[in-house]
């Protein structure tokens, strides 16, 4: 019921799973190594996956602002930039997937998280379309613009910015893949 502080409680009534104050307890918390959460694929103590991110965030928007300047000019100069900028996007998106993939499945903590594991979905749909982009333009670069190649690349826009927001929730809200080592 809206408005009930009893909700998702439990009195302590020696109910199977609920805890000493009567909170229902996440039987996930006692996984071992769910603390466990700082990176481990990392140089020095920083997180690859982390450092090469910004590659294919940055070549995703590079992309469909070449494509509109193709729209806009007409030069090919851009439908050129569009192909290599989305080809390296896929390419380093791909070799930054792999370096998250390892963190997920070998760091016991970003594990048992199901946010982590949302992550890596919304990364494969954005790994998809920017594979898409690039493969498409590779049978004509200049034809492949208008529509469909610019119409990908918005939508690769759109899943990267979904992508990098939920990669940036996972470590500033769960703190997953930072260091235990500050104080
Ligand atoms: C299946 C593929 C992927 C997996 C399993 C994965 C997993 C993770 C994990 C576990 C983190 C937490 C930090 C860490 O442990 O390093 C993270 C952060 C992040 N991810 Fe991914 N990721 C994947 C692909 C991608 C892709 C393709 C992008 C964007 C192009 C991306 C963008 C980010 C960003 C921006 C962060 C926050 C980094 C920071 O602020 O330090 N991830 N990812």
């Amino acid at each position: 019921m809206a408005g009930d502080k009893t909700q998702g409680r439990h009195e302590t009534d020696g109910t199977p799973g609920a805890g000493k104050e009567g909170r229902f307890e996440d039987p996930v918390a006692d996984l071992p190594g769910f603390h466990q959460t700082s990176s481990t694929i990392a140089i020095a103590g920083h997180p690859l996956h982390a450092m090469s991110v910004a590659f294919p965030v940055a070549l995703t928007f590079c992309t469909f602002g070449a494509d509109l300047f193709y729209w806009w000019t007409g030069d090919a100069f851009w439908a050129r930039a569009a192909l290599w900028a989305g080809g390296m996007a896929f390419l380093i998106g791909v070799a930054a997937a792999f370096t998250g993939t390892l963190e997920l499945l070998f760091v016991p903590g970003i594990r048992a998280r199901a946010a982590a594991w949302t992550h890596a979905g919304i990364a494969v749909v954005l790994l998809s379309v920017l594979g898409a982009n690039w493969g498409y333009r590779l049978g004509g670069y200049e034809d492949a613009v208008l529509p469909y190649g610019i119409l990908l690349s918005g939508f690769g826009v759109l899943m990267v910015g979904a992508t990098g927001w939920h990669g940036g929730r996972l470590v500033f809200d769960y703190h997953l893949g930072t260091s235990d080592t500050g104080n």
